[in-house]
Order: structure tokens, then sequence, then C-alpha cells
């Protein structure tokens, strides 16, 4: 469903900040994965979505979404295919507009009504929707999103993109900065949506036993690369000492090839 090819991404080309962030990197996300991603900070997972969502061109390498190369294609030509949630709650939704003017901007895709009573309809579906969230957001319609909390938002957020049936999910920490309670509200809610739509979905989590405990595929990323992709009974029999234990006989592995470089 979406092929990435030889990607590499620099940032600051020709100036001592010189940064080779993403360094040939190859992926292929199949139809139905629920791929969770972990790596330390910097490792390149943000601009890895940057450059699958088009917000960043790639120094080189190709993009292909269904067998067709975007890789020059803007980010607002992708955005029918790709749902994103940030970390920042605030990024989802328009504080200064109301739950239900949120939902009409954003979350009519999936709403089959009778053009007559178009308004009345529509209403009764937002709140039909707003209940599964089981926030009473439904009492809350007229009231500005600016007024709810992080993870109200968040959640908010995850239905209005669900109803717009995207191709790929992309969550980029998105429970990260709420507090435990809800973040397990959130991250519930959003493995039900993912369940019930059937969506393609990446989720990066800095939180290794989540990555183990969700999806149908794991990578660990590092330094602009993807160094484990694991599915299936591996990733299913997998623990968070072994996880680390990878990642550092990794890391030794490339130490000591780097040291036979240089002798
Ligand atoms: N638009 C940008 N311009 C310059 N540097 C960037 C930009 N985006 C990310 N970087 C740099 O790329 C590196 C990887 O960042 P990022 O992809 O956000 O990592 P992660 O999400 O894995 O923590 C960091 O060193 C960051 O400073
Ligand atoms: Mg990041």
């Amino acid at each position: 469903m979406i092929k990435l090819e030889k990607i590499n991404m620099v940032f600051g080309e020709g100036t001592p900040n010189r940064n080779h962030v993403l360094r040939d990197l190859d992926l292929k996300i199949n139809k139905g994965d629920f791929i969770t991603i972990i790596g330390s900070n910097g490792a390149g997972k943000t601009t890895l979505y940057n450059v699958i969502s088009g917000n960043l061109r790639p120094t080189s390498g190709q993009v292909e979404i269904n067998n067709k190369p975007v890789t020059r294609d803007p980010e607002y030509k992708r955005a029918k295919y790709i749902g994103r949630i940030f970390q920042d709650p605030l990024l989802g939704t328009a504080g200064n507009m109301s739950i239900v003017d949120n939902m009409l901007v954003n979350g009519s895709k999936g709403f089959k009504g009778l053009k007559i009573s178009l308004n009345r309809k529509k209403r009764e579906y937002f709140r039909d929707q707003l209940t599964r969230l089981d926030m009473d957001l439904e009492n809350r319609m007229k009231d500005n999103v600016g007024m709810l909390s992080g993870g109200q938002r968040q959640a908010l957020t995850l239905l209005m993109m669900s109803l717009s049936r995207p191709e790929l999910v992309l969550l980029d920490e998105h429970t990260a900065a709420l507090d435990p309670r809800n973040a397990s509200k959130v991250l519930d809610l959003t493995s039900r949506f993912i369940d019930e739509y059937n969506f393609t979905v990446m989720m990066i989590t800095h939180n290794m036993q989540q990555a183990i405990d969700f999806g149908n595929r794991l990578l660990m990323m590092d330094e602009g690369r993807v160094i484990v992709d694991i599915s299936g009974e591996e990733k299913k029999n997998m623990t968070v000492e072994a996880l680390i234990k990878k990642f550092h006989e990794i890391r030794k592995k490339d130490f000591t090839s780097d040291e036979a470089l240089l002798s």
C-alpha cells in the first residue's frame, strides 16, 4: 500500500549543522498493518511521518502510495489518504470553534443522510458518534473545544479522524502528553476504532510494552534506520528485556564494524 525506497533526509546541507536524519530507509507498509514504532529521541520517527505525509520532501528516494509515486505531491494532495494525530492535543481540533462545528468541518465524510433534514440529521449523527467516547461530550456540542481537557480533545480528534476514513493513520505519541488515566482511555478508544474501521496504522510510542502489546508488526528505529522489523510469532513472544538486548546487540555490531573499518 505504501512503499518507501532508499529514503534519505538531510537537513542543513552545506552548513555546519548538517544532519543526515533518514538513511537509505526502505519500508513497505501493507494494507491492514498495525505497526508500532519505537526508537530513541532523534532517531527520525517523526521525520519518517513527515516524509510519508508529504510534509517534507526527502532529499532522495521514492514514496509510493497504492503503486503511484507521490514523492513530489504536496501534503494537501495526500491528506485524503492520511490521518495524523500528534502528541499535542491542541493540534487536532480548533479551540475557538464548538465541538459540532469542528465535526462539521472534519467529521462529515461518513455521514449519509437525506438532504431535506440534513442539519438535524447531521447533528443527531454527531451526537450518536460522540456518545461512543463516553465522555459526556454529546451534551456539550455547543461548547468551544478550547474548554475541553487534553484527553477529551485527543479523543475528539481520534473520532473525527476515524469518521473521515483515512487509508493510513499516523499516530505520533498521541497519548504521551496525557495523564495516565486519560492516556489509557484514549488508547482504548484508539484500538477500538482501529478494529472497527480496519485502518492501516503506524503508532509511535515510547512505551516498549505498548509497542509489543499492540499491532501486528513492530519497528525499532535508530539513527535514521529501521534496525528491527518483527511481526507474527516473533513479535508475540517478544519481551521488553529481549527488545533492549536486541538494541544493544545491533548497536554493538555497528560499533565493531566501524572499528574494523577504521583499523
Ligand atoms: N524540519 C527540520 N529541520 C531541521 N532539522 C530537523 C527537522 N525535523 C527534524 N529535524 C532533526 O531531525 C532529527 C530527528 O528528529 P525527529 O524525526 O523528530 O526524531 P524522533 O521523532 O525520532 O524523536 C533531530 O535531530 C531533529 O532535530
Ligand atoms: Mg518525534
